[in-house]
């Protein structure tokens, strides 16, 4: 069994982390997703490149159901991913990682749930928090052993993409609380919700987000700023894979639709 997954983000395409990596097809109601399986410390784990190995899928094009439902099929208990943001708030610098436990999503038009009628019905899934405290808190407490600058807690705010914002935009996203601006956590961390696994996002500040930075925003910005920070991206999320026990069962996400049957494959 696969029970811990890496969603890698922009910048991160590969499971150079992993060894005696394979590929492997994993059907799903949603389509066909590959993804690699290598293993870590003596335990297997998944790695799957959210955008393809060469970075050829847009955000809003992003098949996430399918791609949730492949870790779920493989028997996939935690999710870590991994993001480039744009910050809102000074407090969150260049190069920081940020682990957000709110989001805000302004998406349009992308497949967000597993239950839109048909055979599993209708179903409301709290978000009260989204993204597992617990492995949050993992996070942040292995970043201060490490000595890796890693802020617990912020809002993300999701956009559609692929285009970056608007200053307007910038400016209103931070009047509603928005800490942090991407294009892929929604609806990612709502269907690993729904899918009742623990879902947490390593965020690395790639840029001051358009308005607040004082030139304008090009995707090379992004990735350079990705590459210059990761090795810290790598020795965060090895210590993570090395230390995480994909059994222990400290928190909620495991049983959010208990009171409807659960998520069943
Ligand atoms: N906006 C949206 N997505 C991003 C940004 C940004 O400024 N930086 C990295 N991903």
């Amino acid at each position: 069994m696969v029970k811990i997954a890496v969603i890698g983000g922009s910048g991160v395409y590969d499971p150079d982390m992993l060894e005696n990596v394979r590929q492997a097809k994993v059907e799903t109601p949603y389509g066909e997703v590959e993804l690699q399986i290598g293993s870590y410390a003596g335990r297997e784990t998944a790695f799957l490149a959210r955008h393809g190995t060469k970075h050829s899928i847009a955000p809003h094009r992003i098949n996430y159901r399918a791609n949730i439902y492949a870790l779920k099929k493989l028997g996939v208990r935690k999710i870590i991913s991994t993001t480039a943001v744009g910050s809102l708030n000074k407090a969150m610098q260049l190069g920081d990682f940020v682990l957000p436990n709110q989001f805000l999503d302004f998406t349009t038009g992308r497949e967000c749930t597993f239950f839109d009628g048909g055979e599993r019905g209708v179903v409301h899934t709290d978000v009260t928090d989204p993204y597992c405290p617990e492995l949050r808190s993992q996070i942040a407490e292995i970043g201060s052993r490490l000595n890796i600058h890693v802020i617990n807690g912020g809002t993300y705010v999701c956009t559609n993409g692929p285009r970056y914002e608007t200053p307007a935009e910038i400016r209103m996203y931070a009047m509603l609380g928005g800490d942090l601006v991407g294009m892929t956590n929604v609806p990612e961390v709502v269907l690993a919700q729904e899918a009742e696994m623990c879902y947490a996002t390593i965020s690395m500040v790639t840029n001051m987000a358009a308005g607040i930075s004082e030139h304008k925003l090009t995707h090379q910005e992004v990735m350079d700023a990705m590459a210059a920070n990761s090795q810290n991206f790598r020795s965060l999320i090895m210590t993570l894979l090395a230390e995480l026990d994909p059994d222990e069962d400290n928190c909620e996400c495991a049983h959010v639709l208990s009171g409807v049957g659960g998520f069943k494959l």
